[in-house]
Parts: C-alpha cells; sequence; structure tokens
C-alpha cells in the first residue's frame, strides 16, 4: 500500500465505532442472580469475580518438570466481572488480567496483575460502570471516542521482536512489561523509522506468525465497512498494510495464513445497527439463509482478492493451513452452528444461566485457489465438541499434521456441562491421544510445547492450566504430547483460583 493510500486508510479507521447508539441495560441485578445460582452450580465460580488486582505465588508442584523445559506461558483473559457493583452481561467484557506462569529450575512461580486499560483508569476515578459492552451498556454509560475506550486487553496474547502484547479484537494492543506484568499503554506498530503508526486502529487477538518471523493480522472496523490487513516485520515495524470493502460487515474472530494467501471466513451475522441496540453484538443479525462468505486475500498483493462461499457457520478458531504447490490450501477450525454460543450462552452464564447451546466440531477444510472452490468435512465423530485448536508454532502457516485442542464427548459430559478433555491428534492417521479431567476442573486453553532441538511436531509438551472449583485453586499441567492418554507428567498447584481466561503463549528463557 502506498504512503498516501495508508494515511487515508488511518483516517477512515479514527472513528469507526458507532458512538451513541447503544441503550441500557434494564435488567434485574445480575450480580444476585448469579450469587444465587453459584450456590446450586459450585462450578460457576468459573465466571467470578477476581478479589484483588494482583496474584503472586510459587506453586506447589509435583511430577517431573523437565531441565529443558524453562520459560514463560503467558496468558490473559476476561477476569475483572464486576466493575463497582455492576456485574457485565457478556463474559467477554471483563476487563483483562495478564498471567505469567514462570518454568524453570524444577519450579512454577504465577503471577498475575489487571491490565491497566484506559478504560480500567476512568472507571476507577468515577467509582462507577462507564462503558457499553458487547451485551449490554451500564446505566448512564459514557459516549465513545473511539474502539480503544472500550478496550479490555482480554483475548490474546503476542510476544513479538522483545515486546509482549495484550491484545483486544477491536483496537490497540496493550503493552505490558514482561517482568513485572505492570501496563506500559497501547502499542502502535509504526512503519520503519517511525513514520506514520496504527494507532487506536483494529488489531484483532489472532495474528499468524509466518515462517520468516513476520506477523499477519486482521482487524474489522465495522462502521467503515473495512477489513483492514496489517503486516508486522520480524524487526517489529510496520511493512505493509491493505483494505477489502465488506458489506455487510460482520464479527471475525481468527483467520489463517499459508504460503501465498490470507484466508477468513465472513458467516452470515451481519452488521446492521439499530438505535434501540443493547450491546454490539445486537447490531448483528443472524441470517442463517445466506452463506458464510470465504475471503481470500494474495499476501504479495493485499489489494487483489476473491471471495467463495460456504453454508451459514460461525467459527471463532481455526488451528492452521497451507497451500500445496498446485495451490490447493488445507485449513481446519471449530465449526459451530450458529453464533448462539457467543450471542446467548456467554451472555446467560454471567447471571448463572448455564445453557452451553450448539457447540462446535472440528472440520477439515479444502480450498482450491485456481479452481476456485472450497469444501468441508468434519474430522472427529459428530459427539465430539472441540475448541481452542493449537499447533507446534514452528509450523505456523505451513504444512502441519498434529493438533491440539480441548473437547467434550456429548454422550458423556462433566458435571459442568463444559469442554474437560485435552487432545493431540494426528490429521492424517486420525488418531486421537486424549485424557479426561476429573469433572472437577474445567480446562483452559492448553499449547502445544516444542522440546528444543527436536524436529517439528515430533517431541513435546501439552501445557495447559485448569480451573479445579472444587478446591478453588488453578493447576498448571504439563503433558507429555506423544502420550496424553497418561495424563499430567507434572502438575503446579496454585493456592488461588482465577476466573476462566482465553489464550497465551510459551516463550521460552
Ligand atoms: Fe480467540
Amino acid at each position: 500500500m502506498k504512503r498516501r493510500e495508508f494515511s487515508k486508510l488511518l483516517a477512515l479507521l479514527a472513528c469507526p465505532w458507532p458512538a451513541g447508539a447503544l441503550a441500557q441495560a434494564g435488567d434485574a441485578d445480575w450480580s444476585t442472580q448469579f450469587a444465587q445460582a453459584l450456590e446450586e452450580f459450585p462450578w460457576l465460580a468459573a465466571w467470578g469475580n477476581i478479589d484483588r488486582d494482583r496474584y503472586a505465588s510459587d506453586a506447589a508442584v509435583s511430577g517431573r518438570w523437565p531441565e529443558e523445559l524453562r520459560g514463560t506461558l503467558y496468558r490473559t483473559g476476561p477476569a475483572g466481572h464486576e466493575v463497582f457493583g455492576y456485574r457485565n452481561h457478556h463474559w467477554f467484557d471483563g476487563d483483562g488480567m495478564m498471567h505469567a506462569y514462570r518454568i524453570g529450575g524444577g519450579g512454577v512461580r504465577h503471577e498475575a496483575r489487571l491490565v491497566e486499560t484506559a478504560k480500567l483508569k476512568a472507571e476507577r476515578a468515577a467509582g462507577r460502570a462507564l462503558y457499553p459492552g458487547l451485551a449490554a451498556a451500564p446505566p448512564g454509560a459514557a459516549g465513545l471516542t473511539g474502539p480503544d475506550d472500550l478496550n479490555l486487553a482480554n483475548t490474546s496474547v503476542l510476544h513479538h521482536h522483545g515486546r509482549l502484547l495484550a491484545l483486544w479484537e477491536a483496537g490497540s494492543p496493550y503493552e505490558i512489561d514482561p517482568d513485572d506484568l505492570s501496563t506500559v499503554g497501547p502499542y502502535s506498530f509504526a512503519e520503519p523509522g517511525g513514520g506514520l503508526s496504527m494507532r487506536g486502529v483494529p488489531f484483532s487477538a489472532h495474528p499468524r506468525v509466518d515462517a520468516d518471523g513476520s506477523v499477519w493480522n486482521f482487524g474489522y472496523a465495522s462502521a467503515a465497512g473495512l477489513l483492514v490487513f496489517w503486516h508486522i516485520g520480524a524487526d517489529g515495524s510496520l511493512r505493509n498494510a491493505g483494505r477489502v470493502a465488506v458489506d455487510p460487515m460482520t464479527m471475525p474472530h481468527d483467520f489463517v495464513v499459508t504460503e501465498r494467501h490470507l484466508v477468513l471466513l465472513l458467516p452470515p451475522f451481519h452488521y446492521r445497527p439499530q438505535a434501540n441496540a443493547t450491546g454490539f453484538l445486537n447490531m448483528h443479525q443472524w441470517r442463517p439463509e445466506d452463506p458464510c462468505r470465504v475471503l481470500v486475500v494474495d499476501k504479495n498483493d493485499l489489494s487483489s482478492h476473491f471471495f467463495l462461499e460456504l453454508p451459514a457457520q460461525w467459527v471463532f478458531h481455526f488451528g492452521n493451513a497451507w497451500e500445496d504447490s498446485a495451490g490447493v490450501i488445507r485449513f481446519d477450525a471449530a465449526r459451530a452452528p450458529d453464533p448462539s454460543i457467543m450471542t446467548e450462552t456467554f451472555t446467560e452464564i454471567m447471571r448463572g444461566n448455564p445453557d452451553y447451546g450448539r457447540a462446535a466440531r472440528h472440520h477439515a477444510y479444502r480450498l482450491d485457489t485456481r479452481a476456485r472452490t472450497i469444501s468441508e468435512e468434519a474430522m472427529l465423530e459428530p459427539e465430539i465438541f472441540t475448541e481452542f485448536p493449537s499447533i507446534d508454532p514452528r509450523v505456523s502457516c505451513r504444512q502441519y499434521r498434529k493438533l491440539v485442542f480441548l473437547s467434550q464427548n456429548e454422550s458423556s459430559p462433566a458435571e459442568h456441562g463444559t469442554l474437560n478433555e485435552v487432545n493431540l491428534f494426528d490429521i492424517e492417521s486420525g488418531r486421537r491421544d486424549w485424557f479426561r479431567y476429573p469433572d472437577t476442573q474445567i480446562p483452559e486453553e492448553h499449547l502445544y510445547v516444542p522440546r528444543p532441538g527436536s524436529e517439528p511436531e515430533s517431541e513435546g509438551w501439552i501445557l495447559g492450566s485448569v480451573f479445579d472449583w472444587r478446591q478453588g485453586k488453578q493447576v498448571l499441567n504439563l503433558f507429555d504430547a506423544e502420550r496424553v492418554a497418561d495424563g499430567p507428567v507434572a502438575a503446579a498447584e496454585l493456592p488461588y483460583a482465577i476466573p476462566l481466561g482465553l489464550h497465551g503463549k510459551f516463550v521460552r528463557g
């Protein structure tokens, strides 16, 4: 993109938020409803509230933490679910908390700290909830000047060129000090030499790290009707930007990158703002009769793209993608029939009404960029629900065969009703090696951590935490990736539990 065009794009994105269009929540007290439900369903504590701004403790370790596994698992997630007595109406509206599990020398130390976003500081100064969320707005909600007013830094983590960033979906990354987890502030990628910068623009929560160490990401600007693409060099500078007009806009959460293309699924969850909407989600309409558009963008020319179509579906997360020499792309996704888990489940659970709705099943996709066709098929038995796919980071955007994900078998659900298994799935052989957690534990995202010096996808561990609702503890578990069914080979137990988070990254060191 030429410099003048980029400058124009930044101007278009400067205020993409539909200011003043949100009605206030008129519901009864959600805090009271949630507290009552907690007595009947104690595992709802996983969606409870934090009781302090910072946590720190050495963990009680058991099993064998390998000497070669040294580094930090950084994770973020919505954690501050109540603001001066106002309970958020959506799981994703919680103020972000950054975690660091520091692993080495046979021990594990955990620290966590609320991200001091502009929103958090403004609400603490005002002594009340000020800003609208996905599903509702608090009484007397403030007007908006741009997306960063609402930035929660609560969704995912990027560690790039020495910087630790907490990501949201619709605004700037937040830079976090990797040592003490203090908040540096909103971070703007900029052109080399400090030229044009991406201040206050949408930067989604799932950037993809390419084989050359550069980073691809997208963002959606609903009011501007634009999808934007960012390419950040391995040196941390903005290398290129592009845009595609999308009408109607939707809410893509993740995407995939191959050797030659960027691929997004655009579900028919159409942006149609109305004056009486009670939250950003309610500015959208689910239209299952419309197709799920598939956008394919040329990495080498971000202005070159085409659309394909799939049946209506909703996808939060993809595992990975790759493209062969004939231009055929293969990728995988946790595919739900509709967005009800976001629009209903994650709202209702905040007032203590557990109803997990229509969950995702893992699918494999085959996209032929020359014939311009796409097809999909289920990867697992129909009773297996999946989420939080991850890969060996060394095969990101390249050919892969192993996936880590969480799952639930519909025919034998846990008492808490949500995900309860961790898996290593071999795409080529179809072998699923899995472990079922006790019903007293709810797993969070688990990641593949390669053994240093090993060949990609050959040797490694699976690292992930669980929320133990009966003991009120978080436990970090380590599996041998080749023997998942044997259960954890090591564990690190914390003396406290923090509400369920979302995504993280393991940083060797
Ligand atoms: Fe995500």
